[in-house]
């Protein structure tokens, strides 16, 4: 069992334990949506550093545009994804981050990123998990004809979209729909949820038990 506060430690957070790491590939609204919840001071926490993997994602400029400082680290300068990821692993360290948020984050991350951040990764998904795990999820759960859509917020792990759930939320898929205007619906719910999920990991009162995410 495993008590959360400062994610994974099972101890109270240190002073400036809400420093936040976020890690992007593309547009970033979902960053946005951490950035605009800490302005607006409904999550109390701090984004220390924004890093991209690739060097045009627009959702840097959304972090410049909010005085966060950034970075692009791009996978393919490096002869490795372990050299990869223990390069991202020393950048978040030196920013003493302590949550890291993938949001849009299109890389899969190995053990020697999971291993330096036990129970401290979370990651936004587009659709219930387990149902339409990868990519393209919205438009998997519209070709499949599920009647009800979602997002979810989930602890990362080795296991793809299968880490311990901490949020979710339900979309109704009308009979109009497209796979493009339901992912429409489904992410303003990601914005909501991905802010206050973040907010519940960031609190002391949470254990995981198996694989579930359990508050206490
Ligand atoms: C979101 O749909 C998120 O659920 C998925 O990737 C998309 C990122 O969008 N993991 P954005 O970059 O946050 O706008």
């Amino acid at each position: 069992m495993i008590l959360g506060s400062e994610p994974g430690r099972g101890s109270e957070p240190a002073a400036g334990a809400r420093r936040i790491g976020v890690l992007i590939s593309g547009r970033g609204s979902n960053l946005q949506a951490l950035i605009d919840a800490i302005s607006e001071q409904r999550l109390d926490a701090e984004v220390a550093v924004v890093i991209a993997n690739r060097p045009d994602a627009p959702g840097l400029e959304r972090a410049r545009a909010a005085g966060i400082e950034t970075l692009t680290l791009a996978h393919r300068d490096f002869a490795s994804r372990d050299l990869f990821e223990q390069a991202l692993v020393s950048e978040l360290r030196a920013r003493r981050v302590t949550l890291v948020c993938l949001a849009g984050f299109m890389r899969l991350l190995g053990t020697t990123f999971l291993d330096a951040f036990p129970n401290a990764i979370l990651n936004i998904h587009p659709s219930l998990l387990p149902a339409f795990p990868g990519v393209s999820a919205q438009e998997q759960a519209w070709l499949h004809g599920v009647k009800i859509a979602g997002a979810t917020v989930h602890l990362v792990t080795a296991d793809l979209d299968g880490g311990p759930i901490v949020l979710q939320a339900a979309v109704h898929v009308r009979e109009d729909d497209t796979a493009e205007t339901l992912a429409a619906r489904i992410l303003i719910e990601e914005h909501r949820i991905y802010p206050e999920a973040v907010r519940i990991v960031l609190q002391a009162n949470w254990k995981i038990e198996g694989r579930r995410f359990v508050r206490v």
